[in-house]
């Protein structure tokens, strides 16, 4: 990993701070629009994993579409000059001036998951006078085998539109005036490892466009989502996810003819490519034994690991000591569960030494807050330095 290599760099930075490795960024990048090159399929690049402007300006020189999760996303992304004919926008509870929005922004397709959505989209186009690309986001019942925090294809999620549902108002949805169909969407759920798992997706999509062409829906393309995971325990080991791997199954199973098949990635695309960097503050050691080390960041900067039980690899880069210790990493927010990891084992660390989390790059910056009234961590660029 970077930070490593530039350790003595980065002690010009205060601390806590985001550190981009801008080059693995491209490299990723490139891999994906070469493998998806080879079966024609679109990606988006799922924006809520990093809204940071100097990474969303490389991302689109890719070519890349977007997927958003909100009104003030999608506005992100046309900011970030993404054509709104690239983007989808996806979301359980869109508020009525988020929809009106993206309506008049002509986007690629309003990925609507629910009935009432799409009768509101709908009543909203009549009343701007323009008719709405939309894709139907359907709750496919897939288990990814993830961790249950961050799946949301199951049947009782609160993703998608139950097919059954679909089925069930088929006639009526067809029968609105000011909707276009042109879409199949799903997510089945993120950091997801087990490949196969995306077979049985496709399995599933298959049969859901099956029937619901029978009923005389069309659809352009079908949107799959994202979820591809990365390797969070040894991130050196495969720096850039695999994607081949994914699109050959999707290729192999997926039967949806001359359909354009879409993804929707975000982890995959940018947390190898980010580390969050943090100093220690404090050594000490509780009543208990157990050996603490106090670095300046926490759930403030990144809150994977105390919402949902992350693990983020953890190195001390500027000890120069051979021995390594067990230590539970912790940060300063007002939390019991502000833990970055318990039982890490890291050279000796002392006061003022740099630890980097690896992997931080999606969901870190993205999902920072202002409790304690913290600063929002700051930002550094491989091409910058
Ligand atoms: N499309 C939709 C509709 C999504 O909801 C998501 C992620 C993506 C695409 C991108 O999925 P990815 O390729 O990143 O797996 N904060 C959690 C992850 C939440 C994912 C939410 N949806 C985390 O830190 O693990």
């Amino acid at each position: 990993m970077l930070s490593r290599q530039i350790a003595s760099k980065l002690r010009n930075f205060e601390t806590p701070f985001y550190l981009y490795d801008t080059a693995l960024l491209r490299q990723t990048l490139e891999s994906v629009v070469y493998e998806s090159k080879k079966y024609g399929y679109k990606v988006h690049y799922a924006i809520k994993a990093n809204y940071d402007d100097h990474l969303l300006a490389i991302i689109r020189e890719y070519g890349l579409g977007i997927d958003c999760a909100s009104g003030n996303e999608l506005r992100k992304a046309i900011e970030a000059g993404f054509d709104p004919r690239g983007i989808v926008y996806a979301g359980v509870g869109k508020r009525d001036k988020e929809l009106r929005y993206a309506i008049e922004q002509k986007i690629l397709a309003i990925n609507c998951e629910s009935i009432q959505e799409l009768e509101l989209i709908n009543q909203f186009s009549a009343e701007i006078g323009t008719i709405t690309d939309v894709a139907l986001r359907i709750n496919p019942d897939i288990d990814p085998k993830t961790n249950h925090c961050i799946d949301t294809g199951q049947a009782d999620s609160k993703f998608g539109i139950s097919y059954e549902e679909v089925l069930e108002h088929a006639a009526e949805i067809k029968k609105l005036q000011n909707v276009n169909f042109v879409g199949i969407h799903l997510h089945i759920g993120s950091q997801i490892r087990e490949l196969h798992v995306f077979e049985n997706m496709c399995n599933k999509v298959n049969v859901i466009i099956e029937n619901l062409e029978r009923l005389g829906f069309t659809f352009r393309f079908v949107d799959v989502g994202g979820g591809l995971g990365v390797n969070y325990d040894v991130p050196e080991n495969e720096p850039i996810p695999n994607f081949a791997s994914l699109f050959s199954i999707v290729h192999n199973h997926l039967a949806v003819g001359d359909k354009e098949v879409h993804f929707e990635f975000g982890r995959s695309i940018v947390a190898e490519c980010g580390e969050l960097i943090t100093s220690v503050l404090f050594n000490k050691t509780t009543a208990t034994g157990r050996r603490l080390v106090i670095v300046d960041a926490s759930m403030t900067e990144l809150i994977r690991p105390a919402l949902y039980g992350s693990y983020h690899n953890i190195e001390n880069i500027t000890s120069e000591e051979e021995h390594n210790v067990k230590y539970t990493v912790v940060g300063t927010a007002c939390e019991s569960t502000d833990v970055f990891q318990e039982n890490v084992s890291l050279k000796k660390t002392r006061r003022g030494d740099l630890l980097a989390l690896k992997s931080a790059g999606a969901y870190g910056m993205s999902m920072a807050s202002r409790y304690n009234l913290h600063d929002l961590p700051g930002a550094v660029y491989s091409d910058e330095l």
